[in-house]
């Protein structure tokens, strides 16, 4: 019995390294999101922290119970001396304490029953704790960490891929340190300085599996166009599907198509009428005033209600959450909730942190929002347009028509489908006027010559505007996606990488739009003209510019922003001339969004 006993220890002490591996890559990525909270508010931070340590405290009280158990369990003479009964007793208070302890860490995520099979699943290792000395189990781990990193660079070295040299990519902490700060600029740095010719490098975060990181304009575009080969996956689902459900931006297959058939006519440039625009723009007028300004939440409320007017025939300021609103409380409040949102989940996402509402206060309070936001705010828009007789023909019209032809388009899915437009519909309009506004303050020439030009029918100079902004501040500065099977890309030197099945990748537009390789030594100024000689559209697909994305998933709300770009800068600039803030520069966060730190600055003069 003891020789058994002893081999079940070395088993499970393997176990265990592999459970505790694991558990401390999931403490190391709550750190991360708990460092940025902490700074939030004052009140926030006691109040996640409390909620924290009540957590804490139940799971702690619980694994020390079951470690114990585990301990008796195992324990030799326990072995040698038990009876069926007390084995089975023990068994049964053991699954009690774990899933205890599952329910404190993870309940509200699980569920008590699957709480209970995880809890039964982690009982043997645990039950080692109690037998090794933790500065011998520390090595192991290390040791562990160390092999375990060093396999998986070499497996994909033999696939083709190169990371960052060391001593940047360490173990467990992988490019963590100096990729914190600033990640788009670190990878930036990555490209330029290491994989300028083949583009294609690793990016590893914290205790994750690497990211393929794709910095060449034809594996791009490969990637981005073949989306059965290259789903934006489950994780993506799972994220975006907390705030947007099965809307047109996470939707897949038959469900994304039927979606896309059904909204894409509405957002055709014949459609849009720039009287809505123009009229959301006048309505928000009163939020600027002469002197510095942080001109973000300006276009954040103006953009909303554009969208709102333009393919929804609704007036946001009249909504209501209940009675006490007074006109404009709820536009402020979805721009809000819209804005938190793509913060918090473009952190979950970088980061691969669950979404967890136990884990996180942040996720708790986007779900309050979200919930708010459908059953309070919009389900009494829908109700109210189903009972009209005459209804617009728009795209809230058309969810509801679609519910006679298709029994199984539910309720929740016009809510999903209107979530994901109205997010995805303001908040990246307003973040490009917001960038935009900056760079012609500090560019007078090319802002008096868009002044004329947009007093004119002309759009020469306006699109090459548009384009230079989008490609300094792309404002969804990149895209992920997961590889449904093995496959290969090939880099910028004609070699042909492996890319295994389930393997992350991003496309970053942030990175392809100032390569040096591509646009040259000035590629971080602010030039307009440099479009003179690039053909395309809105995009340069040939140069690696997409900024609307490409292929399926191409963005389907583009006229929308050019329209809205080409009023509001007409009407902003009649209005004021834009002058640079001294000393101001936005603090660039990539998330969902590009967003800045510090807001946006501008000083505005009002003109003769
Ligand atoms: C300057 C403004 C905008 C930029 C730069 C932009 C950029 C993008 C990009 C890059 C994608 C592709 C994402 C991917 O492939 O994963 C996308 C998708 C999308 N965009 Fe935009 N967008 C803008 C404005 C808008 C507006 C005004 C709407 C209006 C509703 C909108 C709605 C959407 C939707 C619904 C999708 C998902 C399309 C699909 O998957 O079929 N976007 N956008």
């Amino acid at each position: 019995m003891k020789e058994g006993c002893s081999q079940t220890t070395h088993a499970t002490g393997i176990l265990y390294l592999i459970l505790t591996d694991c558990a401390l890559r999931l403490v190391l990525r709550a750190g991360l999101r708990v460092a940025p909270s902490l700074s939030s508010s004052l009140l926030y931070r006691a109040k996640t922290a409390g909620r924290s340590l009540i957590h804490a405290a139940r799971a702690a009280t619980a694994c020390l119970g079951c470690g114990v158990q585990c301990a008796a369990l195992l324990n030799d003479d326990c072995w040698a001396t038990c009876t069926a009964t007390t084995l089975v007793g023990s068994t049964v208070i053991q699954a009690i304490y774990l899933a205890l302890a599952v329910d404190g860490l993870f309940g509200e995520k699980l569920g008590r029953r699957r709480g209970v099979v995880a809890a039964a699943a982690v009982g043997l290792p645990a039950a080692l704790l109690a037998r090794q000395s933790i500065a011998r189990y520390a090595l192991y781990w290390a040791l562990f960490c160390l092999t375990k990193q060093s396999l998986q660079m070499a497996l994909w070295r033999y696939r083709g891929w190169r990371a960052p040299p060391l001593p940047i990519t360490l173990p467990l902490l992988g490019n963590l340190v100096p990729a914190a700060p600033a990640f788009m600029r670190f990878l930036l740095r990555q490209a330029k300085r290491h994989f300028s010719k083949e583009g294609l490098f690793l990016f590893w975060p914290a205790g994750g599996a690497p990211l393929c990181v794709i910095a060449h304009a034809k594996a791009a575009r490969k990637i981005l166009s073949d989306r059965r080969t290259f789903p934006k996956g489950p994780d993506y689902r799972r994220k975006f599907g907390f705030v947007f459900g099965d809307g047109l931006v996470t939707a897949e297959g038959t469900s994304h198509a039927r979606a896309r058939k059904l909204l894409a006519p509405y957002f055709r440039p014949d459609r849009l009428e720039a009287k809505g625009v123009l009229e959301a723009f006048q309505s928000s007028l009163s939020l600027l005033k002469e002197g510095d300004v942080d001109v973000q939440s300006f276009f954040h409320l103006a953009t909303l209600r554009a969208f709102c007017r333009c393919l929804l025939s609704e007036d946001v300021d009249a909504w209501k959450r209940d009675h006490n609103d007074g006109r404009g409380d709820v536009a402020r409040f979805v721009a809000e909730a819209c804005s938190f949102g793509s913060l918090v989940v473009g952190e979950h996402m970088l980061f691969d942190l669950p979404m967890s509402e136990t884990l996180f206060g942040r996720v708790r309070k986007l779900r309050r929002m979200r919930d708010s936001l459908r059953s309070q705010v919009l389900r009494p828009v829908v109700e109210q347009r189903r009972r009209l007789a005459e209804r617009p023909d728009d795209c809230l019209t058309a969810l509801i028509e679609h519910q006679s032809i298709d029994a199984s388009f539910t309720d929740d899915d016009v809510l999903d489908q209107l979530v994901t437009l109205i997010g995805a519909g303001h908040d990246t309009s307003a973040y490009f006027l917001c960038y935009a506004c900056f760079e012609l303050a500090r560019n007078p020439e090319i802002q008096d010559a868009l002044r004329e030009e947009l007093s004119t029918d002309d759009d020469d100079l306006f699109r090459r505007v548009v384009r230079e902004t989008l490609r300094l501040y792309p404002v969804i500065p990149m895209v992920t996606r997961v590889a449904s099977c093995a496959t290969t890309v090939v880099d910028g030197c004609g070699k042909e990488k492996a890319v295994p099945q389930g393997a992350r990748l991003i496309v970053p537009f942030f990175l392809l739009n100032r390569l040096p390789e591509v646009w040259g030594s000035d590629a971080a100024d602010f030039r307009p003209d440099r479009f003179l000689d690039i053909n395309g559209g809105v995009a340069a697909p040939s140069q690696g510019f997409l900024p609307f994305g490409s292929g399926a998933r191409t963005c389907v709300g583009q006229s929308l922003a050019l329209l809205e770009a080409r009023i509001f800068l007409r009407e902003l600039l009649d209005e004021y001339e834009l002058r640079p803030v001294p000393g101001f520069a936005p603090i660039i966060k990539a998330g969902v969004s590009l967003t800045s730190a510090g807001g946006v600055r501008v000083r505005l003069v009002k003109r003769a």
